[in-house]
């Protein structure tokens, strides 16, 4: 595995998430870096391939104690094989009841 691009996805009504997305992005340093703003329903109807080139980094926010559906309704469209992710739920606090089915997202569609 070589990772060749970074790609990072987010949804960000307020744009909280997003802020905290690019500087992540900036701590990487890679080049090419392309931005995947789900927020925008127009870009929710663009499916996402990566594979195991990239480095894929997603982010959420919690809104009344859940990743929003729509974010993860888009989330189920990516076709990512053996992309290695890191995935962000940004919060007023620590919200393990979002992390967890995060984490079992991750599991069950990306890591393949
Ligand atoms: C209507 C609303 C509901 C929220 N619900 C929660 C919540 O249940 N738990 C929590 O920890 N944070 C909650 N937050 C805080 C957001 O997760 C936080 O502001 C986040 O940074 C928003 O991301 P964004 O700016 O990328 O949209 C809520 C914020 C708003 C405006």
């Amino acid at each position: 595995m070589k990772i060749e691009s970074l790609k990072l996805v987010y949804f960000s009504p307020s744009g909280t998430t997003k802020t905290i997305i690019e500087g992540i992005a900036r701590g990487f340093n890679y080049n090419p870096v392309e931005t995947i703003d789900v927020t925008k329903p127009e870009v929710r109807k663009q499916q996402l391939q990566t594979s195991e080139n990239d480095l894929l980094v997603i982010g959420v926010p919690v809104y009344v104690g859940r990743v929003p559906t729509i974010a993860i309704d888009w989330l189920y469209t990516l076709q990512a094989r053996s992309t290695p992710t890191v995935c962000i739920v940004v919060c007023w606090r620590t919200h393990f009841f979002t992390l967890q089915p995060m984490q079992a997202f991750i599991v069950k569609y990306l890591i393949k």
